[in-house]
């Protein structure tokens, strides 16, 4: 497949470098709001003219980019929440095209799913987004091979670097701004990770999962009942330990509703991951309960669900 790839953050980058390995060709364009990844030393191609900024190695007309030869647009510019502009311009630029789109941007499908699905039912273009919901671990393509009829609830922890930050709480006794500080020093979280500790990103990745298990309702944020982890002392992971527990972020989908918090559950539980890894647990009619764990968040780990999402779309 041609890739076309917008967006040179460290997942946009990742699909630009292991396209070949997977088989395709790959054109990449920056988006201007994320200069300071995207100046120089990166492979890109051109970047976007919207907003000009210091560091630009090229510039393109967003209408030409995307008339050029290329069979998948993958949409790997930063999450806005909203309208979830500009993706949402990149996302109808290319199935007006009849091309294909991969999001790694959970903006289209977290803020504006109805109109995703409305340009794709009007293209000859699909849109896949297994990466917006757990990173590298196949998620949405679970639901797929399920069959979303068949699923009754989701829960799951869905950020790497807020299960980070707990686990080391936990397991050090130390308080949440002294590991917050050493995770940022690890390059594990943000210079600025107020989606991720707020329960944002969770929340979204949720709205995804309830979009998807939907068949008669659109979600979005506003429907989601969101509690982050900034307010949780010390005290209160320790007091778990000593009872055998601990605390960990927990997205639940659930009859209609969506909703993050922290939650108590047992050390030893799958749903008490450690690390930066992920776990989402699917209650199923017929199946039991099934889990999936793995990264939920990094360049080439993200990267991997694009590209699987590309080859499930050469295979169409
Ligand atoms: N920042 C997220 C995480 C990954 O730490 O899991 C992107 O959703």
């Amino acid at each position: 497949m041609r890739i076309a790839v917008i967006g040179a953050g460290a997942v946009g980058s990742s699909v630009v470098e292991l396209a070949g390995e997977y088989g395709h060709d790959v054109t990449a364009f920056a988006d201007s709001r994320s200069a300071a990844v995207d100046a120089e030393g990166l492979d890109v191609d051109a970047v976007l003219d919207r907003k000009r900024t210091d560091g630009i190695v090229g510039d393109a007309d967003l209408e030409d980019a995307l008339s050029g030869p290329y069979d998948v647009l993958v949409e790997a510019t930063p999450v806005t929440l909203g309208d979830a502009e500009p993706g949402m311009t990149h996302v109808e630029a290319a199935l007006t095209r009849d091309r294909h789109v991969v999001l790694a941007n959970k903006g289209p499908v977290a803020e504006r799913y109805g109109d995703v699905r409305e340009l794709e039912a009007d293209s000859e273009g699909r849109v896949l987004f297994e990466a917006t919901v757990g990173g590298a671990m196949p998620v949405l393509s679970t639901i797929a091979d399920v069959g979303a009829d068949h699923i009754t609830a989701v829960r799951g922890v869905l950020n790497g670097t807020v299960n980070f930050v707990l686990s080391r709480m936990a397991a050090e006794g130390l308080d949440y701004e002294h590991v917050l500080a050493e995770a940022q020093d690890l390059g594990v979280a943000e210079t600025d990770p107020s989606f991720d500790v707020e329960g944002t990103d969770t929340a979204l990745k949720g709205v995804i999962l309830a979009n998807v298990l939907s068949e008669d309702r659109e979600y979005t944020l506003d429907d989601a009942e969101v509690d982050g982890i900034v307010d949780i002392p010390g005290s209160v992971l320790e007091l778990a330990r000593e009872d055998g527990r601990t605390v960990r972020l927990i997205v639940e989908v659930r009859e209609g509703e969506v909703r993050v918090g922290p939650r108590l559950v047992p050390e030893n539980a799958a749903l008490a991951p450690t690390g930066t890894y992920n776990t989402v647990q699917f209650e199923t009619e017929h199946a039991g309960q099934l889990n999936v764990s793995g990264l939920g968040a990094g360049g080439p780990e993200t990267a991997s669900a694009i590209l699987a999402d590309v080859g499930r779309l050469d295979r169409s």
